[in-house]
């Protein structure tokens, strides 16, 4: 696998060995996927022609065990385009939880230019919410009140580190929509981390969802795209909304190549991504830091949060540190390393593993990490 997320720069003090661990969105095709993309077949895929998207749709339909899959270009389109289609009625609310990334991260898209009213459920630690919460929070016949119109989840959740949903919860939420009537959408971005996790099909894990928006663009290693599932009538009327949102493209079977490619040959090796993080994890651990923690038994897959004490150490100090190399560092690790993670709350900075990130990557940031870990608890 090629290693271009990790840049050796070269300066006047010697080779530095960059980690980068801010994202799995940062991955860079390999050449046998490059080859993948330029040998696919094309056509126009507005009109339906082109065969490595119809491929891919094929594909993941068969995968997560629904009718229909659609191409779109990102997984923000992938969520709007699905709520959307739920809520075609005025006055719509959706259920989503507060720390989910369509309330977070998707400029309130739903509401921008749907019209969807979003009410949040408190997303718990481990990513899930209160179904006796959701069960308050559905709305009554009222000419006051919104209609409720949808329920969402997500799978892996993001800003819980990545955190996979009991199957057992997903299971009992299936039964209340379905008593609710209301339909569920999941966004699996990082649908496939959570099947590698447990080892089950993803069609498992979306049995009960109306809808689901997988990335091909995180932790599967494609430079571009998602696809959304449903039923065949669901993925219909899909296609004509991402038609509305400029989310139409012709000859996208050289992206839909590098999804099928990443499908193939990526998925396979995610759980090497999350024994990854768990090596991290484990010697956070044995730092016995008082001021920078993690929990290895809720880092489910590949992403890890480093929670740092707030008064002691606010999470960008540690982000530059990890940034920046120091004389004695080199002494005493014995190279110049580099690892690029990012502050993801108040209290706690977030570290993603990818499949450009090799296990020599991993050693040389525990070394840095536990060197800085060891400077910052000398201070505190
Ligand atoms: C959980 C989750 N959903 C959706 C998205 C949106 O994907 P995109 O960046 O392709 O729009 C992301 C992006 O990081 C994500 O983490």
């Amino acid at each position: 696998m090629e290693q271009q997320a990790k840049i050796c720069a070269q300066n006047g003090e010697g080779e530095t060995h960059m980690v980068n661990l801010s994202s799995d969105t940062v991955t860079e095709p390999s050449k046998a996927m490059k080859e993948a993309m330029m040998s696919a077949p094309l056509g126009d895929d507005v009109f339906g022609e082109d065969p490595t998207v119809n491929a891919l749709q094929e594909k993941v339909a068969e995968l997560l065990g629904k009718e229909a899959a659609l191409f779109v270009p990102t997984g923000t389109m992938g969520n709007l385009i699905c709520v959307l289609n739920h809520c075609r009625t005025r006055g719509s609310e959706v259920l989503v939880g507060d720390l989910s990334h369509i309330h977070i991260w998707e400029q309130g898209g739903v509401s921008q230019l749907g019209g969807v009213h979003p009410r949040t459920l408190r997303n718990l630690p481990d990513g899930t919410f209160s179904l006796t919460e959701l069960r308050q929070l559905v709305r009554g016949v009222d000419d006051h009140w919104p209609t409720t119109a949808l329920v969402c989840v997500e799978n892996t959740q993001n800003m819980v580190g990545g955190r996979v949903l009991p199957l057992a919860w997903l299971d009992e939420l299936g039964v209340l929509c379905r008593e609710l009537e209301l339909p569920l959408h999941m966004d699996g971005a990082r649908l496939f981390n959570a099947a590698a996790a447990l080892g089950v099909p993803p069609s498992r894990i979306v049995k009960d969802c109306a809808s689901v928006s997988i990335c091909l663009s995180k932790g599967l290693g494609a430079p571009v795209g998602s696809v959304i599932v449903g039923s065949k009538d669901f993925i219909k009327n899909a296609r004509r909304l991402r038609k509305a949102l400029g989310g139409g493209m012709r000859q996208v079977g050289v992206l839909a190549a590098a999804g099928i490619y990443a499908l193939d040959h990526v998925g396979p090796t995610l759980t090497r991504d999350h024994a990854y993080i768990q090596e991290v994890a484990r010697a956070v651990v044995e730092c016995k830091s008082e001021i920078i923690k993690c929990d290895p038994a809720s880092a489910h897959t590949n992403i890890l949060l480093l929670e740092c004490d707030p008064e002691a150490l606010p999470p960008s100090h540690l982000c530059e540190r990890m940034d920046q190399v120091t004389d004695e560092e080199v002494a005493a690790i014995g190279e110049r390393v580099v690892a690029r993670i990012l502050p993801i709350t108040d209290t706690a900075v977030r570290m993603v593993v990818h499949c450009d990130i090799t296990h020599e990557d991993i050693q040389s940031v525990i070394n840095k990490l536990k060197y800085v870990i060891k400077e910052f608890d000398g201070k505190a």
